[in-house]
């Protein structure tokens, strides 16, 4: 299988904060948040996969800041590690101000495992590292995925 670039696969979504997504306080409900952070997560993997995809587990979402009616928001996700079948993939959000400014308001990294056509966890390509700060990212994943590791067999 040939290794793909993380480039390959980088996947960017807007989307409108409208009053449907809003929850009891007229902010954005996390839920909706969520949902769109798990369709980026699964398009950068069918990219970099070309399989079917399933959501493992999803951590490190943190909420950084708020988003309101009306507000652009930016959603901009990238694989970060290649396993034998699973993918990490990191899913940053920003709110765009209409002069482009990004303000982050959340990061999430979610494992996305590449189904075959029996809806059995399959191989994926390698990822091909180009760059200092990817090679850091690679590293910081490898360390995520042990502590997944860990905790999975802890039953946590
Ligand atoms: C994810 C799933 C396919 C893994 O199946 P499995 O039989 O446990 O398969 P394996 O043990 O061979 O694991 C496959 C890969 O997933 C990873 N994995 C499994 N469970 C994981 C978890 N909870 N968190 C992170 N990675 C996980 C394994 O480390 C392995 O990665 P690798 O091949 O890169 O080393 C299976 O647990 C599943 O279908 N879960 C439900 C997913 C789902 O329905 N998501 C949508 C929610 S509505």
């Amino acid at each position: 299988m040939t290794n793909k670039k993380i480039s390959d696969s980088i996947v960017e979504t807007i989307h409108i904060v409208r009053p449907q997504h809003l929850n009891s306080v007229g902010r954005l409900f996390g839920g909706v948040l969520m949902q769109w952070i798990d369709e980026v997560a699964c398009l950068v993997a069918k990219r970099h996969s070309h399989t079917g995809v399933t959501t493992a587990s999803v951590d490190n979402l943190n909420f950084i800041m708020s988003a309101y009616p009306n507000d652009v928001l930016v959603l901009i996700g990238k694989i970060t590690f290649a396993g034998r079948t699973s993918m990490e993939i990191r899913v940053d959000t920003y709110r765009e101000d209409i002069d482009g400014t990004r303000h982050p308001i959340n990061r999430a990294y979610l494992t996305i495992v590449a189904l075959d056509k029996n809806d059995q966890p399959t191989e994926v390509p390698g990822l091909l590292i180009e760059s200092p700060s990817e090679q850091m990212e690679w590293e910081s994943a490898k360390k995520r995925r042990e502590m997944r590791i860990f905790r999975r067999q802890e039953g946590f």
